[in-house]
């Protein structure tokens, strides 16, 4: 399948943001440790979410969806130890289930995982091998696959060389039934993150400090299992928030999210000059009298989301001035901006950490292939502000994280089709 899409439709109306996928995608592991009934709600529709919900049927439970966004998973005796291949291959986040296997199982097997090509080479997972290691586990590699063993898993001392999203979130989920207690330093601070601690303690889990550098896990051996509400997507909230500023063509309303998550992007829209309005819940994106540029440098949480980098891009396209672009934490992101060069950007790269975009210049619409998640809907953006039609191949990209976008972007007034290849 293609979107289709003819530019410089004026935006106006209402989005309402889906539930986040980097956290729904860490919720649905968590049943190998709670071996109860987990019942999830606010789940994002999506193809990444998918691929988890069918990992844990493929490792022999059950997974039924109760109604729209609602999800329970059953948990019936593990049966395997291998991840399927088909599906490590499709998204990074499978990693995620590798150390409840290993706590609970004894051993897992595993190809390395897939995701978007946007690290040097596969993307790394030596922080997870490394601390697995450190908590009693043996690795066996052989080409492209790993065997990890453990009898039983002892808390330890970790300190993360980099700050990494799932392996804080891998660790400290797996350090839950670890002997004894884990002290993981250097991690990410992600709400997401947060989330997922706040669902294990109210299964039993004993962790502390989730949400800063330092997080405490004390061992346990049984977690009950219960219900929870995916939080909002604070990347899908911002990537609406974008679209409304580079179209600047009405008033867009995106709701139900929390603005608190995305300070950072706000912190831009003051210096670049958008006009917008915050609430509890939304944020309210009004026509801006002139969009001027301003650099930008991507940076963990609470820092400016790498993940919003590209439609963070498209927007500078259309500011007046020089930005300089600097991508800090995955290696292959800024490639795609190579693409909105063909329509008729003017961006320039100083090295693959940085670009140079001087706007504003139009876009034209052209015959795209989106290269990756975030680069694809990043695409879409562009396409949207452009001249002309656009087609957007490979969209699987895309519905890995956002879910209907399509049908959302055309209640906003956006010609957006579906089409096939
Ligand atoms: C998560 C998010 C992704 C986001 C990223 C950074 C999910 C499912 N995905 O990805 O949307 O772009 O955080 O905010 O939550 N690294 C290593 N070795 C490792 C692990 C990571 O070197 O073992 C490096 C990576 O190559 C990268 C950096 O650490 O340069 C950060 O990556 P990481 O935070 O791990 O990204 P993910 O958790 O995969």
């Amino acid at each position: 399948m293609k979107f289709l899409i003819e530019g410089r439709k004026p935006l106006k109306g209402e989005v309402a943001v889906a539930g986040s996928k980097n956290a729904a995608l860490k919720i649905f592991p968590v049943a190998l440790l709670t071996r109860k009934a987990i019942r999830v709600f606010n789940v994002p529709e999506i193809e990444d979410v998918f691929r988890a919900q069918e990992m844990l049927v493929a490792l022999g439970h059950e997974v039924k969806k109760i109604k729209n966004r609602i999800f329970e998973i059953k948990f019936k005796k593990q049966k395997y130890f291998d991840l399927p291949v088909n599906l490590v291959n499709k998204f990074r986040a499978s990693v995620m289930f590798v150390g409840p296997m290993l706590a609970t199982c004894g051993q897992v097997r595993f190809s390395h995982p897939g995701g978007c090509v946007i690290g040097a080479g596969a993307r790394p997972i030596d922080l997870f091998l490394d601390s697995f290691q450190k908590m009693g586990a043996k690795i066996n590699i052989s080409g492209n696959y790993y065997h990890l063993t453990a009898k039983k898993l002892k808390g330890a001392n970790i300190f993360f060389s980099k700050i990494s999203v799932t392996a804080t979130e891998s660790l400290m989920t797996t350090a839950c039934f670890a002997c004894g207690e884990t002290i993981l330093k250097n991690c990410a601070m992600e709400p997401e993150i947060v989330g997922l601690a706040q669902y294990l303690n109210s299964c039993g889990a004993k962790i502390k400090g989730a949400g800063t550098p330092t997080i405490k896990i004390t061992g346990i051996k049984k977690l009950k299992g219960g219900e929870y509400k995916i939080i909002p997507d604070r990347i899908e909230a911002g990537t609406f928030a974008m679209l409304a500023a580079a179209s600047n063509s009405g008033e867009v309303l995106i709701k139900n999210f929390n603005p608190a998550h995305l300070e950072s992007l706000w912190a831009l829209f003051d210096k670049i000059g958008v006009n917008y309005e915050l609430d509890k819940s939304s944020v309210k994106i009004s026509r801006s009298k002139k969009l001027v540029s301003c650099d930008a440098t991507t940076h963990e949480y609470p820092g400016f989301a790498t993940d919003l980098q590209s439609p963070y891009s498209v927007l500078m396209t259309q500011a007046y001035g020089s930005s300089l672009i600097h991508e800090t934490i995955h290696d292959r992101r800024l490639l795609f901006t190579d693409i909105l060069t063909q329509m008729g950007a003017n961006i320039i790269m100083a090295d693959p950490h940085r670009v140079v975009i001087n706007g504003p210049t139009p876009l034209y619409g052209r015959q795209l292939v989106s290269p990756d998640l975030r680069a694809g809907v990043a695409l879409i953006i562009a396409a949207l502000i452009a001249f002309g039609k656009t087609t957007i191949d490979n969209i699987y990209q895309i519905e890995r994280g956002y879910e209907k976008l399509d049908e959302r972007l055309r209640a906003l007034g956006a010609d957006i089709k579906r089409i096939d290849n």
